[in-house]
């Protein structure tokens, strides 16, 4: 299998091209079912997870074409495989976005349940609660879950939690349903809100979308448009702790400030200097690193999937840093490994103290979660020597070329083809 060897020390000079939200691709790609023909999407990523949507996509009876901008043609009703297997579920729990679509256009949906992951057990049900209130009849049976409903009727839904792709797919959900459906306590994330744009441009009525509100009235019927997704806000998040632990100077180019307000606070708080550019978003480094406190919640709060870069980054800080990881019960799988290149890093149950100012050394080091991964290339930025990132495959999922990005800017890190 691939890997990602780092060897440390360098200060990371120069512009970074941010790729295309994963986590906006995804329910995007998805809601390319709703419409009566094709969809074309711009900026799409170059990832493992939506080569796996496009693969699921395809099995549901759609033509996908292209990488960087791609075209769904959604199949008639005739045509139409309403399963997502357990094969696909399996390798990307983000499948479970196809359910609302396939419900709303098809009436009919088969979708294997994804299960727990390596962050926590992440149940559906508040995608099935919310379902079931609009009038699908929901039958669990051998790992899979059933939807029918030949219309679905718009409804009030009380989230138990702002959960993102939850939120997302009852969003595309009611689009097609009859009547309004409004969602309470609804996710406020960047990415909801570019999905709330895409179904406006089909010709659904979404207000609120990107609020704790989110009203939709249904319509009979949608139109294939044409939309460039937004930049990702975690993969700049991701360079920008790199060219603060190297005390570097990087432009994240394309990076949208304002979708990263609670990252750009604490990357001044560590003591780094973010300025707002016509080009995007630049962070420099330099001076000490100023210890932070963390606590992950949903936006516009702190972000659970930039917690593990930012823990590299207290690693080197002058004082002791405290980290709550508030979304996910399991999302410290970085620690150990952290540990084992030096990091003092003490976890009591969601709590994390990290002690800064720690020499990192190189070693060979994984872990079975994308932004654990990310963290471990970050930690061998700064390490003594070489720092071999193994399992890369979860990098792949969530990140474009990190390694050619991060040499464009001065680091030493290459990928070894097993
Ligand atoms: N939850 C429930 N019941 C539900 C849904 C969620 O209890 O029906 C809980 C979850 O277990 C979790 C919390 O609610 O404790 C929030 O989970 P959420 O549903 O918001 O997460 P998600 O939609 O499965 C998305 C991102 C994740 C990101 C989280 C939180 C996508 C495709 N994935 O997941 O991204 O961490 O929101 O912001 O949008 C990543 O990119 O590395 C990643 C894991």
């Amino acid at each position: 299998m691939d890997k990602i060897v780092v060897e440390g020390g360098s200060r990371l000079v120069g512009d970074i091209p941010i790729g295309g939200a994963k986590n906006a691709a995804l329910p995007l790609l998805a809601s390319a079912l709703l419409p009566n023909g094709p969809s074309t999407f711009k900026n799409v990523p170059l990832l493992q997870d939506v080569a796996t949507m496009g693969k699921l996509l395809r099995q549901l009876g759609c033509e996908v074409d292209g990488k960087h901008t791609m075209v769904i043609h959604p199949p008639t009703a005739k045509k139409a495989k309403l399963e997502a297997p357990y094969e696909l579920v399996k390798t990307m729990r983000a499948s479970i976005v196809v359910l609302g679509p396939l419900v709303a256009r098809y009436g009919r949906a088969r979708v294997s349940q994804p299960g727990g992951c390596a962050i926590g057990t992440r149940p559906i049900d508040q995608h099935l609660k919310g379902l079931a209130a609009m009038g699908a009849k929901i039958h669990l049976d051998h790992g899979y879950v059933d939807v029918e409903c030949k219309r679905l009727k718009g409804a009030t839904i009380v989230l138990d939690m702002p959960t993102v792709t939850g939120c997302e797919n009852l969003m595309m959900a009611a689009a097609l349903a009859k009547g309004r459906t409004v969602i309470e306590n609804a996710a406020r994330e960047p990415e909801v809100e570019d999905l709330g744009l895409v179904l406006n441009k089909m010709g659904a009525k979404v207000t609120g979308a990107g609020t704790a509100i989110i009203t939709i009235e249904g319509v009979d019927e949608l139109q294939p448009i044409e939309h460039t997704i937004i930049p990702d806000r975690i993969e700049a998040g991701t360079f920008a702790i790199a060219a603060a632990l190297t005390r570097g100077d990087v432009l994240l180019q394309g990076a949208r400030a304002e979708h990263m307000d609670a990252i750009i606070a604490k990357l001044r708080a560590a003591g780094s200097t973010v300025t707002v550019e016509a080009g995007g978003v630049r962070v420099r480094g330099g001076g000490d690193i100023l210890p932070i406190d963390i606590t992950t919640q949903p936006h516009p709060g702190f972000p659970t999937d930039m917690q593990a870069q930012f823990m590299v980054l207290a690693t080197q800080a002058k004082g002791q840093s405290m980290i709550r990881e508030m979304i996910f019960e399991n999302r410290y799988m970085h620690v150990p490994e952290l540990s084992r290149m030096g990091a003092d890093i003490h976890v009591d149950g969601r709590t994390a103290i990290i002690r800064g100012g720690t020499k990192l050394s190189g070693a060979a080091v994984m872990a079975t979660d994308l932004r654990a991964s990310a963290s471990l290339v970050l930690a061998g930025l700064v390490a003594s020597g070489k720092t071999e990132v193994l399992r890369v495959y979860h990098l792949d999922r969530g990140y474009e070329t990190i390694e050619k990005k991060l040499r464009g800017v001065g680091a030493k890190v290459k990928r070894v083809k097993a």
